[in-house]
């Protein structure tokens, strides 16, 4: 099986970037999907190892999803009959656990393996179950087995007026998905706000439900019964994958377009960019990243949206190695998501973790901090640094893609390993990159 990539670098990157549909709202479409009872044709998803594992949870549970074209899923949830989802199909995605929704809401129980996805840190799903139990659900774990089982005493769901206690992103989806089927209405307090959010919320608002943002609070009104109006529903542009190639342009010394995306989604990203001496033109529906000469250090602190997603830190550390300075970037969402740090220094990038010292990091912190156990939070990037080649290893997502990023600004040809960590989530990587002018191949 082809694993790897093996990149020669070195060369700006140049052309128009076509972007795929977006993973992290892909997902939670296709798990809301099951709610309704009429097929549902879903256009623009990306064809990544993630919708493919999903495709097959859905296909375990008795349902069914197929690509009527490249880009086409046609999902009919009609046959669902099954409420138990194994470990083999449940490890291999953070949103199985997602699928409590519409096992619940069909079958008025579930039973669901502690889920998957990229290990990020601890990651657990506690804010998930108590929001959970405020909708009248019973949830137990089992950690002997790593199942967690759900039921509905009353049989259903009881509209809930829920305040998280710190934002969650698939939390605050599965909470819409729910509060869409219960029998009253509901306010979810301290909502994330990703735009992916926003995105579940239209397509919920399209099944006879009624949801409204109003800031960090949204109401749902339920739907008497979940029912598709019109035929399909187009996923929007990957903005993770956007700002992907908007680094990779500004780390080679570039120059590219980047179609299908809505600047003010990235605003925080085309803001630092800018800060760091980028130059970067927005129009109605694409940005144009310059050929940047002598980019600056910055300062990035990642933070729940509308801040500088924990999603982007990776690839823009890439775009510091290039900057005159000492750039830092303080991770505050996940409590570790540097696992490109030392792959980076394999190349020559002079990075290093320091103490930042918040003043107040249970506040800050989005992940469970227990005062004294927090580890590497920080780096610290001296630049400009000439990188070279040299043999790396993928951890997680985005870690790969800052790899592939960083290979091709280095001098020389490097091998990125674990090229299917990075195919959960980026669709056609490898031509892409081909039509922007990089060397690279899978072998
Ligand atoms: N957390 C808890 N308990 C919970 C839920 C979250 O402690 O019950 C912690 C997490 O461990 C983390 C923080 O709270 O430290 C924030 O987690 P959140 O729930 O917001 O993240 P997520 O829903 O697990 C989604 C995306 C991530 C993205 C984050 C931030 C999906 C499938 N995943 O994760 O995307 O980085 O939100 O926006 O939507 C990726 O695409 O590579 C990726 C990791």
């Amino acid at each position: 099986m082809s694993e790897r990539y093996v990149i020669k670098g070195k060369r700006p990157v140049t052309g128009v970037v076509k972007l795929s549909g977006a993973k992290n709202v892909a997902l939670k479409l296709i798990i809301a999907s099951m709610l309704v009872s009429e097929q549902i044709s879903l256009e623009n998803v990306p064809r990544i190892l993630d919708v493919d594992s999903i495709i097959e949870l859905i296909y375990h549970l008795g349902a069914s999803a197929r690509f009527s074209s490249k880009n086409t899923l046609e999902i009919n949830p009609n046959k669902l009959n099954r409420y138990e989802v194994d470990l083999l199909y449940g490890c291999k995605t953070r949103v199985s656990f997602m699928f409590f929704a519409p096992l619940l809401y069909k079958f008025k129980k579930a039973v669901i393996p502690n889920p998957g996805g990229c290990r990020l840190g601890e990651r657990p799903i506690d804010r998930h179950v108590s929001m959970l139990r405020a909708f009248g659900i019973t949830v137990d774990y089992d950690s002997s087995t790593g199942y967690y089982t759900a039921s509905l005493p009353g049989d259903k769901f009881h509209g809930a007026n829920y305040k998280f206690e710190k934002k969650t992103h698939t939390g605050t989806e599965l909470a819409l998905m729910i509060a869409s089927v219960a029998d009253s209405p509901s306010v979810i307090r301290n909502a994330a706000a990703e735009p992916e959010i926003d995105d579940l919320i239209d397509f919920l608002n399209k099944t006879n439900v009624v949801i409204t943002r109003h800031g960090e609070d949204i109401d749902v009104v339920p739907a008497k019964k979940m029912s598709f109006s019109g035929s399909s529903y187009k996923v929007t542009s990957d903005r993770n994958e956007a700002v992907t190639y908007a680094c990779l342009a500004l780390a080679t010394g570039g120059e590219i377009e980047i179609g299908q995306i809505k600047a003010s989604d990235i605003a925080y990203f085309i803001d630092t960019a800018e800060m760091s001496g980028a130059k970067i033109t927005t129009a109605t529906n694409s940005i144009h990243i310059h050929k940047s000469f002598g980019l600056s250090s910055t300062d990035v602190i990642t933070s729940p949206h509308p801040g500088f997603m924990t999603d982007w830190q990776g690839p823009w550390s890439v775009v510091m190695t290039q900057a005159s300075g000492e750039s830092t970037i303080h991770e505050t969402v996940f409590e570790q998501r540097f696992g490109y740090v030392s792959e980076l220094r394999r190349l020559g990038a002079d990075i290093s973790f320091f103490d930042p010292k918040p003043v107040s990091p249970q506040r800050l912190y989005q992940f469970r901090y227990v005062p004294g156990s927090e580890k590497n939070q920080a780096i610290k990037i001296k630049g400009p640094t000439k990188l070279h080649n040299a043999v790396l290893k993928v951890s997680d997502l985005r870690a790969g893609a800052t790899l592939v990023i960083a290979s091709c600004a280095a001098d020389g040809e490097s091998v990125v390993e674990g090229a299917s960590v990075i195919e959960r989530g980026y669709e056609d990587l490898e031509e892409k990159l081909k039509s922007l002018g990089v060397d690279i191949k899978k072998i």
